[in-house]
């Protein structure tokens, strides 16, 4: 496949859409875009108007429901746009014969492992986003051979609203700051993720082998929350961040939320690295390289 290969991106607003069009248009792909003002995938004549006018090559989605406290009380919604959204994009994909990659969530596991999960662990979301995400799943590899379902986990970035910025912008606000230690997981930098994505759609040109199926991809370093704040301030001192906080380490029953979350979510990703040569990276090396555009810019 030919680099000005037509790309449908769905979901370009988010954190991670906005990583991927600013890294594929860099590379020369030809990216038709959007986000849902242009296009909402909960509706499907829509969605099929967007494919038979654009006739895309390539399906990428980034959009999601990701609200994951308030989707306890908007099922249905996140229902809608987790589950509802890829079986119309799947459906498409499967009318015109090409490729779906999709992103799907650490939270479809419920935790109770300790060592990371693998691609053929047992799918137990404990909370409505998750078991959302895991219908979405689902639902694609039920209705689309050719797909990618790409499992990441505590994405952050320089965009949108994530754990790195909030906790940069609460530290400005509080002397101290009360962050969970007993959930543990892989953070993982959106534009390496954005990276691992065109690495995959590069490597599909010209595949012929059957590279179909579920992967995981995450940050190589598995932390907790807590753990992941105190390396956020130490990192945004070095550049310039006035009196961070004191992080105090406390447990999740000290810090009750509507949606339960898995306490381990740690992902093997020995596959994505065998099948396409994709490694994880060094999360403080990411973190380092996030936290500078967020206070340099
Ligand atoms: N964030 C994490 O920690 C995390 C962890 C693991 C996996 N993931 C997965 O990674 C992917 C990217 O997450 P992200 O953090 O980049 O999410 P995000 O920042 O919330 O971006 C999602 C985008 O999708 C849009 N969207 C929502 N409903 C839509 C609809 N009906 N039609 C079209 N677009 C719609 C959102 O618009 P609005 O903002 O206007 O709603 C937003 O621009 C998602 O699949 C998510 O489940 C995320």
């Amino acid at each position: 496949m030919k680099k000005q290969m037509n790309i449908l991106l769905i979901g370009n607003k988010g954190q991670l859409g906005k990583e991927v069009e600013f890294m594929g248009t860099r590379k020369g792909y030809l990216i038709n875009a959007f986000d849902i003002n242009e296009l909402d995938i909960t509706n499907p004549v829509d969605v099929d108007k967007v494919f038979s006018a654009c006739k895309p090559e390539i399906v990428i989605n980034t959009a999601a429901y990701t609200a994951v406290d308030k989707a306890e009380t908007e099922s249905s919604l996140a229902f809608a746009v987790n589950r509802d959204g890829p079986k119309y994009l799947a459906v498409n994909c499967s009318r015109f014969n090409i490729p779906l990659i999709h992103i799907s969530t650490d939270y479809v596991f419920d935790g109770l492992k300790s060592r990371p999960y693998t691609e053929t662990d047992t799918v137990s979301p404990v909370c409505i986003y998750a078991k959302s995400k895991a219908e979405g799943e689902k639902v694609i590899l039920s209705t689309l051979k050719e797909h990618i379902i790409l499992r990441t986990s505590w994405l952050y970035g320089q965009y949108q609203k994530n754990f790195v910025k909030t906790m940069l912008q609460l530290g400005q606000e509080r002397d101290t700051l009360k962050v969970v230690n007993d959930q543990r997981g892989c953070p993982t930098c959106a534009a390496d993720l954005a990276e691992a994505i065109w690495s995959i759609v590069d490597h599909l040109s010209g595949q012929k082998k059957e590279i179909w199926g579920i992967y995981h991809y995450c940050g190589k370093d598995i932390i907790s929350w807590f753990e992941f704040a105190v390396s956020i301030f130490n990192i945004a001192v070095q550049y310039g961040y006035e009196k961070p906080p004191k992080v105090i380490p406390i447990s999740t029953l000290k810090f009750p939320t509507p949606a339960k979350r898995p306490p381990f979510s740690a992902l093997d990703c020995s596959k994505i690295e065998n099948v396409f040569g994709i490694s994880p990276k060094n999360y403080l090396e990411s973190l380092e390289k996030t936290i500078r555009n967020i206070l340099m810019h």
